[in-house]
């Protein structure tokens, strides 16, 4: 079914309509950081404090933003990120944003915790796509899905190193979330106002993460996110476990979660190809600085031996520029897509990326660039970006 979506005009549009269709628990679980959820909002607001410099009387004609992350190309510098539960902000959520993203020209990443699994969305998409992976206790596990990862011909492993233990999240626990929701009075009153969500679950067998079921052993309540992740995440893992995952991977690594020009480093020794900085979106350690703030301290630390991203507050293409001008070759999108899925499923997800192409590309012009490499600093005015 296509959609004339072209009134949507901003991702704060699609986030409205999204809170309208998903159910509570899972529109609360995208949307919300951890403790007070000031690094959440910390990530957006230190991108509004940068300004740009906008140039006049300057050829823009034969633009492009069109680059590489870790060898693989992309049509402007944003993959979708790893997302947790993302089949629960719509039937098949995964499948439909990996086509998405596949049919734009940007990289889309699955998440160890998604709802489809590695095959489901291989086999739908049939397009090169990355597998984010959490380390458990359970190394078999891991070794398997590192495994299941490579025969699905995923092009490159993110792996999460900030996420061993949960960040504490309130609305999730008031919310008593679950993937699927369970039958209570109050969880059933607000599917009740969810048709179309409802309507989509009922037509599909992918109802939970499927990437774990049937595959990993010793799991009692898979339901619950946070005390699935309390008794199967690893607390031990280190910098030796990362060495031994790049063993086995073979491929492209990225490191995801770095915020620190001394992890930046370490990170930058171990060998991998890419580290993202990231906060998590704020659903870790509140209290912890905006991604856009640390990423020049990252990038002198650690840019000269392999790429940086960063994910983390990116509402808009002026939030990728900037990310850009500040040294990031690439940038992730997480809630911004999700708003798009559980708006509109897989036409959403396309508008969002359009709408960020779109932004991105007229900023650049404005600014009097035509590609990439002739972003940097000298499109911001000075005082107003980290250095
Ligand atoms: C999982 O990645 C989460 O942030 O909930």
């Amino acid at each position: 079914m296509s959609q004339n979506l072209s009134t949507i005009t901003s991702i704060e549009d699609l986030r409205v309509i999204a809170q309208k269709r998903v159910p509570r628990m899972f529109y609360d679980y995208a949307d919300s950081g951890a403790w007070t959820e000031s690094t959440y909002r910390a990530n957006e607001d230190d991108f509004r404090r940068i300004k740009l410099r906008q140039r006049v009387a300057v050829d823009m004609e034969g633009r492009s933003l069109a680059t590489t992350m870790a060898g693989q190309d992309a049509i402007m510098p944003v993959a979708l990120a790893p997302t947790g539960l993302t089949g629960m902000q719509h039937a098949n959520g995964e499948m439909l944003a990996a086509r998405a993203a596949a049919d734009f020209g940007v990289p889309f990443t699955l998440s160890t915790m998604s709802i489809c699994s590695i095959e489901d969305v291989a086999q739908f998409t049939r397009r090169p796509f990355w597998f984010q992976l959490y380390v458990m206790r359970d190394r078999e596990f891991i070794a398997n899905l590192i495994d299941r990862a490579k025969a699905a011909n995923c092009s490159a492993l993110v792996l999460t190193l900030d996420l061993q233990i949960l960040g504490q999240r309130h609305k999730d626990i008031k919310n008593g979330l679950s993937a699927p929701p369970k039958p209570t009075l109050r969880n059933l009153i607000n599917l009740a106002t969810k048709p179309r969500w409802c309507m989509g679950m009922l037509g599909t067998n992918r109802r939970s993460f499927g990437n774990i079921v049937g595959h990993a052993k010793n799991v009692t309540d898979l339901s619950s996110l946070s005390s699935w992740t309390a008794e199967q995440f690893d607390p031990r893992l280190s910098w030796a476990d990362v060495e031994w995952i790049k063993q086995r991977w073979g491929g492209k690594l990225i490191l995801k979660g770095i915020l620190d020009a001394e992890d930046a480093r370490l990170a930058a020794d171990s060998g991998a190809d890419a580290l993202i900085v990231s906060n998590h979106g704020g659903r870790q350690l509140d209290g912890a600085l905006s991604s856009i703030s640390v990423l020049p301290s990252i990038v002198e630390a650690a840019g000269s031996r392999m790429e940086i991203w960063l994910d983390g507050g990116i509402r808009s293409g002026q939030d990728v520029l900037k990310a850009v001008a500040l040294g990031a070759r690439g940038t992730m999108i997480g809630r911004a897509f999700l708003y798009g899925l559980g708006a509109y499923g897989e036409a959403g997800v396309k508008r969002v990326l359009e709408i960020l192409y779109k932004e991105m590309d007229v900023t650049m012009a404005l600014c009097g660039r035509k590609n990439l490499s002739q972003v940097d600093r000298s499109i911001l005015v000075p005082g107003t970006y980290p250095e």
